[in-house]
């Protein structure tokens, strides 16, 4: 029985794209059963559904003030498709310990640093601002505290004279794309051994 793999986007799921590529190329123990969005503009929905996988929205705004009740459509949602793993890939509403709880172990999130160095936002523009030579990304468990969680991953990018956020933030995502799926893939095998690209 493969695993059953749920994945939260917010915008055009570029991450979400290569987890699902991965998973349908074949020898993978994951397959992806849902794609939700906070948003119904979200650009990767469409793209989830040109790959044959199920889509969902649970718009955030309706449930303003109101995060429980959110995360509770959220997780009603999940239930409708039972998933084994929760990828977090773009996602960019934070989750409280309520519903994080219950997806201890086998909720995971692509974050685009070093961490534990610069949890949060504007990563790249305090890598450049902190003058680092190197800055990467980092797949790891998610726990109620934000960007925290055990790391099962990392890949490091060398910044180069000239960079500017933009700059490096496209190159820290193109390593991205290739440190997720080689996470998930071993991840949905049962493997958390380390991997540093
Ligand atoms: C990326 O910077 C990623 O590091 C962060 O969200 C941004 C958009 O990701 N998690 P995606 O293209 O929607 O996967």
């Amino acid at each position: 029985m493969k695993k059953r793999v749920a994945i939260f986007i917010s915008g055009g799921g570029s991450n979400m794209v290569r987890l699902v590529e991965d998973m349908q190329s074949g020898d993978h123990a994951g397959e992806p059963v849902l794609v939700l969005a906070n948003g119904a503009d979200a650009g990767g929905l469409k793209k989830a559904q040109e790959m044959g996988v199920a889509t969902a929205v649970v718009d955030h705004r309706p449930f303003k003030g109101n995060r429980p009740a959110f995360e509770a459509a959220l997780q009603a949602e999940l239930d409708k498709v039972s998933p084994d793993i929760l990828c977090l890939a773009g996602f960019m509403r934070v989750l409280t310990e309520g519903f994080v709880a219950p997806w201890d172990g086998k909720m995971l999130n692509i974050h685009p640093s070093l961490l534990p160095k610069y949890k949060g936002l504007h990563t790249h523009a305090r890598a450049l601002e902190a003058g680092d030579r190197e800055h990467g990304c980092t797949v790891h468990l998610v726990t109620p505290a934000l960007d925290d969680g055990p790391i099962l991953g990392q890949a490091n990018v060398p910044v180069l004279d000239g960079d500017t956020a933009e700059t490096l933030a496209t190159r820290v995502l193109a390593q991205e794309h290739r440190l997720y799926p080689a996470v998930l893939r071993r991840f949905a095998g049962g493997d958390t051994s380390l991997i540093r690209l």
